[in-house]
């Protein structure tokens, strides 16, 4: 267990903002987790429950407690006894996602090959209900393992329990900040059955001559696509997408698909449509635009980053400025993803 004072959480937020926090607790174990948990006393107020800090934004130092968990892989597998295809992955909150993805790819078990590349921890993506390329994490999550805060006590929810939709979660609402996740458990098939429909996969495999990919030439093509648009925090910090795609009415939608035809937009269900955050700041001449020390990346408008020795404030006043223009040309609210603090 570590027990640190005022750390520097720099290299735990892919901002790249030098806050610190007040006291930084790290478990490397369940076990520590509910000895952390029993210990805390009410000047370690308040907490804040951090993974790979891959979207977080620290508004200044943190007059509270950072917990987290060890980063190390621990995987251990089990059998579905109900179905034959079915395998358990029993993942260690603190485990890099990405590397439990290679991992299953590896071993031949699928679901969540197009969720390659994603940065962050397993404990994450079950908060966060992580997504991309047409898979989200509650598509394989079923159990999640953690420490109420309240009690110590350890508690174990099913997928149900999560209250799971885009890029949400109890853990971000009822929940929040109430528990300590130690272990996500992925429900995965031997059965592949790649997902190819979301955006340019297929024109990528065709462009490589490939038409019926193996798991491992999807995830290829999912890195490929993701290195050519998003930028590497150890170059450029910054958290994936700052914004959630707006969900809106389908008059809405039409209102804005007549004024503006070939708009992209993702069709929710008979009455909602998500509109992607990113194409409405790039026409609203924001893509590539820097703004002090922050700036909207250049090839992908959804992403601010930090072009060197930005505050949290600094990516703030973009994030207002860039709200303020999609609501005044769309009349459109769009909300950060990135929680900030
Ligand atoms: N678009 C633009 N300009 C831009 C960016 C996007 O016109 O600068 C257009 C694209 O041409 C496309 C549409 O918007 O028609 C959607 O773009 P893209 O496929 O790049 O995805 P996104 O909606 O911007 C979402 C996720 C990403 C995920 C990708 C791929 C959210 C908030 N973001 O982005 O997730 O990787 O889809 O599935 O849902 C993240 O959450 O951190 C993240 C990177």
């Amino acid at each position: 267990m570590k027990d640190l004072k005022s750390y520097s959480l720099l290299r735990h937020n892919t901002f790249g903002i030098d806050a610190r926090c007040d006291r930084f607790l790290e478990y490397a174990s369940a076990e520590e987790a509910v000895e952390i948990v029993r210990g805390l006393k009410e000047t370690d107020q308040p907490l804040l429950l951090l993974g790979g800090g891959s979207n977080l934004l620290l508004t200044g130092d943190y007059h509270g407690t950072v917990i987290t968990p060890e980063n190390r892989f621990e995987v251990v597998e089990s059998e579905d006894a109900d179905e034959a295809d079915g395998i358990y992955l029993h993942c260690w909150a603190g485990t890099t996602f990405d590397d439990v993805v290679a991992y299953a790819v590896k071993q031949g078990y699928y679901g969540m090959e197009n969720l390659s590349l994603i940065p962050g921890q397993v404990g994450a993506s079950a908060i966060q209900n992580i997504g991309a390329y047409g898979a989200e994490a509650k598509d394989f999550i079923d159990e999640v393992r953690a420490v109420e805060i309240a009690t110590g006590n350890m508690v174990v929810f099913s997928n149900d329990d999560c209250e799971y939709s885009y890029r949400q979660s109890k853990f971000k609402h009822a929940w929040k900040d109430k528990f300590l996740i130690v272990q996500v458990t992925y429900k995965l098939s031997r059965a592949f059955v790649p997902k190819l429909d979301y955006g340019n996969i297929r024109m990528k495999l065709k462009e490589q001559g490939i038409g019926q990919p193996t798991a491992q030439q999807l995830r290829d093509v999912i890195i490929e696509i993701r290195r050519e648009k998003l930028p590497d925090p150890q170059i450029l910090g910054n958290a994936g997408s700052f914004f959630m795609n707006p969900i809106v009415f389908r008059e809405k939608y039409e209102q804005l698909a007549a004024e503006y035809p070939g708009m992209p937009h993702y069709t929710i269900d008979g009455e909602h449509e998500k509109i992607p955050a990113g194409w409405m700041i790039e026409q609203c001449g924001w893509k590539g635009r820097p703004l002090g020390k922050a700036g909207v990346h250049s090839k992908q408008a959804l992403i601010l980053v930090n072009l060197g020795g930005a505050t949290g404030t600094d990516i703030l006043n973009l994030c207002e400025a860039v709200r303020a223009d999609v609501k005044h040309k769309f009349d459109i609210e769009i909300y950060p993803e990135v929680n900030i603090r």
